[in-house]
């Protein structure tokens, strides 16, 4: 039986349906509602706005759970491989031994990058930002690879390029930035391996695989897979829908995970952690800072938008930190900081009151740390790892029988109607 709401406006009620997700998640259907009453919402940063429905990924922030098509996070980072999740998240399913190895090959095959593309790195300022690189040349593979003749072929074949290049072309602007010689990727090697050798691979020192530093990888990726509406899937969304290329959708996506608010934080916890090192290892100042209204300074790493607990990928990291670093040999100043900064927060009317938790972000730099990861490439690493889940959204966009371009409206607060004023008059 369907439920409604009844919304009371001057004289008239008005009825709205009520629906509901397979996970009990309930929402007003207001798709109407202009048409009936002619009214609209206002919902800065769309906080109570559901903007579709998605069979990808559920989300509990108040019990904190992530789930990709059903699966709990925490199991796919323990038994499976990021090639699977990706697969998992784009098509809804597992793959079964003979899909993977055919996507697989597909990844292999189409895993360079066109030789011209290097010219566009080396014209690119010393001192560029890897993000900016990186959603300039996902746009520009467009140029490079036009479109093919089938819209399936078409769907599948740039889904692929995108999943084996950009991962190609995060190494290569590594390796270019330094002045090192671009390698090439290996179709021998597994997806995280490859990547890991055509960063650290050198014609003088050749890279030893570390299963270890493989994992951790591997994990890492698997945590930033999806994360349905955020910032950056929604800009995929919301670029998408006015059909443009899923090169320059991605793009957009790239471009907003790149704020410290969201992907690059990562990058920004790491650069807090330094300066409070720096400043003396003093804690109070920086989480009393944290909580003036009136600073713009927050705990980076901190507070999300769905979770109201702790984040379950952030939970993850840190276990992580404690038995990759000390496997590696590795020993972290940044790591004991972090997990002293947390402590405090945690332990704070302010924290406690506002639901503020570690999130993801919060410990991913120390293991991007471990494993030799710039700090500069944090936020590509993030990119790469959501690739599938942006794919997948955008996909799941296209084919949505009731696909609308995103236009929302507003609540215009500018001066009414006024003449135009000479300029000698003004
Ligand atoms: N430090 C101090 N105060 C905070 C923080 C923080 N990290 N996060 C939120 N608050 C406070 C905020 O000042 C506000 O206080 P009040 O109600 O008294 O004015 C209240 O908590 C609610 O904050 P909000 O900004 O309205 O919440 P939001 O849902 O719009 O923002 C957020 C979510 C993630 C942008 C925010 O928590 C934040 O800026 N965190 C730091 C940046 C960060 O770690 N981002 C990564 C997010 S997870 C990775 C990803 O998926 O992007």
């Amino acid at each position: 039986m369907t439920a409604f709401v009844k919304i009371v406006y001057g004289e008239r009620t008005f009825e709205l349906p009520v629906i509901m997700g397979s996970e009990g998640e309930k929402a007003i259907d207001i798709s109407k509602l202009r048409q009936k009453t002619g009214l609209i919402t206002l919902d800065p940063g769309f906080a109570n706005t559901g903007s579709c429905k998605s069979s990808i990924t559920f989300m509990d922030g108040e019990k904190g759970i992530l789930r990709y098509r059903g699966i709990p996070v925490e199991q796919l980072a323990e038994h499976a491989s990021f090639k699977e999740t990706a697969y998992l998240l784009i098509n809804g399913v597992l793959p079964t031994r003979k899909e993977l190895n055919k996507f697989s090959v597909m990844l292999n095959d189409h895993s360079l990058v066109h030789e011209d593309m290097q010219l566009f790195y080396h014209n690119f300022p010393r001192a560029s930002h890897p993000m900016g690189i990186l959603s300039s040349m996902v746009n520009a593979l467009r140029s490079f690879y036009p479109e093919l003749q089938t819209l399936e072929e078409e769907i599948n074949i740039t889904v692929t390029r995108l999943l084996a290049k950009t991962r190609t072309m995060a190494a290569m602007s590594y390796k270019m930035s330094r002045g090192h010689k671009v390698v090439y990727p290996r179709p021998d090697l597994a997806y995280c391996e490859n990547f890991l050798n055509m960063m650290f691979d050198t014609p003088v020192k050749p890279y030893q695989i570390d299963q270890e530093v493989v994992n951790a990888l591997r994990v890492f990726w698997i945590l930033h897979a999806d994360h349905e509406q955020n910032c950056s899937t929604s800009a995929v969304r919301i670029v998408g829908s006015g059909r443009v290329t899923l090169y320059a959708a991605i793009s957009a996506g790239i471009a907003a995970l790149w704020g410290p608010l969201h992907g690059g934080a990562n990058q920004a916890v790491i650069e807090m952690l330094a300066d409070i090192a720096e400043s003396g290892g003093k804690i109070a100042p920086f989480i009393e800072r944290a909580k003036d209204n009136k600073d713009p300074f927050r705990l980076m790493g901190f507070g999300h938008r769905v979770y109201k607990t702790y984040d379950p990928r952030a939970k993850i990291m840190k276990k992580m930190c404690d038995t990759v670093l000390p496997r590696l040999k590795i020993s972290d100043p940044l790591l004991d900081l972090a997990k002293e900064l947390e402590e405090a927060a945690l332990k704070d009317d302010y924290f406690i009151e506002h639901n503020l938790y570690p999130n993801v972000d919060f410990y991913s730099g120390i293991i991007l740390r471990a494993i030799g990861i710039p700090t500069n490439m944090f936020t590509v690493m993030f990119a790469i790892g959501r690739l599938p889940g942006w794919i997948a959204q955008w996909k799941e966009s296209m084919d949505d029988p009731n696909w609308k371009i995103s236009r929302p409206r507003q609540i215009y607060t500018g001066p009414t109607e006024m003449d135009y004023l000479p300029i000698d008059k003004r």
